[in-house]
């Protein structure tokens, strides 16, 4: 490899997610049915994985079928399955070649076994692998997750083993399906220009950025995530803080001495009252 880094020096996100919208619109236009664009929408997960792999992205999320998702069309969802099981297995090789983790999120006890033989058989045998995950979201839905989470919590209340004063936002993380599996998310990119999250990371989108595009999945390919990454390079993440608190590099250390600080002043303000 002599070429350069295209990103070289730049801020990059740890952690990317893409909502992959459009491949029905895509087929729409050239007057082809659906499951086209589905099958053009797969070819796209390959190009951006390996472009997302070389540019060393620690995590990539493919949100790839919707909780929502299985109230399609019964043939739309079935053809959807059967590419799902088609790309585990086709890509096998070059996910393990180039040392990719597969995980998944979502409620995936819901997909066929088709689907899941080859996704548990790849998950197992990528364990091991550390250049990048790559977390296919299936079945997903951020309000069933934060739902899920909610259930689990309470079971653990109930048990005893958790105590109601404990919980803050880092024991309901803690819940979070991906929070245990992935870095936080650092950018969510949307194809198709629609702007909206679609029940995806609601939790886990807090304090990603945001980027949208017109481009439809099928049509999504290296230089589109290049954009997308220059963007983010450009973004001052300031996670609630001043603009002069995020550009040092102290900012953490300056935010627990602020809110100690904070803190200190409404509890005497609380004592005046
Ligand atoms: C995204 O493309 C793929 C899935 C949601 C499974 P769509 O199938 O939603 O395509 P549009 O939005 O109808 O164009
Ligand atoms: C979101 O796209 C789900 C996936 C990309 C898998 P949808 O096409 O299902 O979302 P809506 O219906 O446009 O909100
Ligand atoms: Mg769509």
């Amino acid at each position: 490899m002599t070429s350069a880094h295209p990103l070289a020096g730049k801020q990059l996100p740890r952690h990317v997610g893409i909502i992959m919208d459009g491949n029905g619109r895509w087929a729409n236009a050239q007057g082809l049915p659906r499951e086209v664009g589905h099958e053009r929408g797969a070819d796209s997960v390959r190009t951006v994985v390996r472009a997302a792999r070389k540019l060393g992205i620690d995590a990539l999320t493919l949100f790839a079928f919707s909780s929502q998702n299985w109230d399609r069309p019964p043939h739309e969802v079935y053809h959807l399955m059967a590419l799902l099981r088609r790309y585990l297995i086709e890509e096998r090789a070059e996910i393990l070649d180039n040392d990719i983790r597969l995980v998944t999120v979502g409620e995936t006890h819901r997909l066929p076994s088709s689907v899941r033989e080859p996704m548990m058989e790849l998950i197992e045998m990528s364990a091991q692998n550390t250049s990048m995950v790559l977390c296919l979201a299936l079945s997903y839905g951020g309000r069933e997750m934060i739902t899920d989470a909610v259930r689990k919590i309470c079971r653990a209340v109930t048990a005893g083993s958790l105590e109601v004063d404990a919980i803050d936002t880092d024991v309901v993380s803690s819940y979070i399906e991906s929070s245990r599996i992935l870095p936080p998310l650092d950018l969510l990119i949307r194809t198709s220009g629609e702007h909206r999250i679609s029940n995806f990371f609601l939790w886990e989108a807090a304090y990603a950025e945001l980027f949208f595009t017109e481009t439809l999945w099928p049509d999504f390919a290296r230089e589109h995530l290049l954009e997308a990454l220059e963007d983010y390079s450009r973004r001052e993440r300031r996670f609630g803080l001043t603009s002069a608190q995020a550009k040092s590099d102290d900012a953490d250390v300056d935010a627990d001495a602020d809110a100690d600080a904070a803190a200190e002043a409404a509890g005497e303000a609380g004592e005046v009252a």
